[in-house]
């Protein structure tokens, strides 16, 4: 890979420790990708910030990269293992929670800021279409480069926090036009008729493009929720993190339609909810938020939840940022959740926390929430509506 001058004497180490070590990954990386150059990134948004995917070894190369490391463009975090005010109210030990602040501490001190939402573009920091990123957090690499239009790789936590030491990220895959050519058409041959479809959908187009991006047609509309789900969805279970929507999402009406065909009913959508569900009636987790909830979602999930209670054998949570939560305090949506024995896990999620043995069978309308609730913590899992939801809240019951 090429390097300017100014590139140079940072691998020769003129800039510090921090900016050397970056240098090393992202030349490694160049070098292993076939990048020509280096470009110019706007904003990065770091992953690996639970203390509980970190451990002792994570904190202490934070700690290392945080004695010089200074972000060099607008670079937000991912969320964190708890709430970073409220953890005692979500069952969070202590001690976990000393580690986790020193890890924060780690990320303020390199200049990050403490956003820990996996919607960075719901709270400022929102690329603009064509513009080169270097974000991690598939979801939200997903949104960028297919809702918005930006162009990032699906980056790791260590070659994110690079790219913001140095401001520059090696020019290889999503970052140049010719790799963004979608290569499989996907017809939808039915329609959406519920928010948790778009995850059962996902589900179907991560499976079956596997390694392909997708060309999506026959979906007519869809809402900024709708695809922010989506997202999360067709990359968790599939794996690029590039899709397009005809009409609907930018750059689609650039694209030939691909000769590779498949086609999704609605008798894929049915088997996407029989794989994803598990037998059981009985419900002690219900989580939403994934990803963060927007003020809309808040707002419909306190609309439906008002006047009522939460079973005690269920607990409740509605994950989302906290400039996002600070709007539902002040619509008094927070109130209606929390009477109703819901509670708020901000900074967090279902993934990073430290959940494992805690909970038995979780009901949610994200589809990737299941996946890792089920891989990751064990849990039974039930995807569904908003509705069907709520419902188990109150019932201890999936119906
Ligand atoms: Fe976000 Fe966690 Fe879901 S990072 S997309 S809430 S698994």
């Amino acid at each position: 890979m090429h390097l300017t001058k100014e590139e140079e004497k940072m691998l020769e180490g003129e800039n510090g420790y921090a900016v050397q070590k970056s240098m090393q990954i992202l030349t490694a990386l160049g070098d292993i990708y076939g990048a020509e150059k280096m470009i110019e990134v706007s904003s990065v948004q770091i992953a690996g910030v639970s203390y509980h995917n970190l451990g002792d070894a994570g904190l202490e190369f934070l700690n290392e990269l945080s004695k010089d490391g200074r972000v060099k463009v607008l670079t937000t975090l991912n969320p964190a293992g708890m709430d970073l005010e409220e953890w005692r109210n979500l069952g969070i030990s202590e001690e976990f929670a000393e580690k986790q602040n020193l890890v924060i501490e780690a990320f303020r001190k390199m200049g990050i800021l403490i956003s820990c939402t996996c919607t960075p573009y719901l709270i400022g920091n929102l690329p603009r279409y064509g513009e080169h990123i270097a974000w991690a957090e598939s979801s939200a690499v997903t949104f960028a480069n297919s809702v918005i239009g930006a162009m990032t790789n699906r980056e790791g936590g260590p070659s994110a926090l690079a790219a913001a030491f140095v401001g520059k990220t090696p020019m290889y895959d999503f970052h140049l036009e010719k790799n963004r050519i979608p290569d499989i058409h996907v017809e939808v041959k039915t329609e959406l008729k519920k928010f948790s479809d778009w995850g059962a959908l996902g589900y179907c187009i991560g499976n079956r493009a596997s390694n392909k991006i997708p060309y999506i047609t026959g979906i007519k509309t869809a809402t900024p929720d709708e695809l922010k789900s989506f997202c999360a969805s067709v990359v968790t279970y599939g794996s690029k993190p590039l899709f397009y929507i005809k009409g609907i999402t930018p750059g689609s009406e650039k694209q030939k339609l691909p000769k590779e065909k498949i086609v999704i009913d609605e008798k894929d959508i049915e088997d996407a909810y029989n794989k994803i569900n598990d037998d059981n009636e009985d419900i002690d987790f219900i989580f939403m938020g994934c990803p963060h909830a927007s003020i809309k979602e808040i707002s419909q999930i306190a609309e439906k939840l008002k006047g009522k209670k939460i079973s005690p054998k269920v607990e409740f949570w509605v994950a989302t940022s906290r400039p996002t939560k600070q709007l539902s305090d002040d619509r008094g949506y927070t109130k209606i959740i929390k009477d109703a024995g819901g509670k708020f896990a901000c900074d967090t999620c279902v993934a990073v926390a430290p959940l494992k043995g805690r909970f038995q069978s979780l009901g949610t309308v994200s589809a990737k929430a299941c996946y890792y609730s089920r891989g990751h913590n064990l849990m039974k899992t039930k995807l569904g509506s908003l509705e069907e939801c709520i419902n188990a809240a109150v019932t201890g019951k999936w119906k």
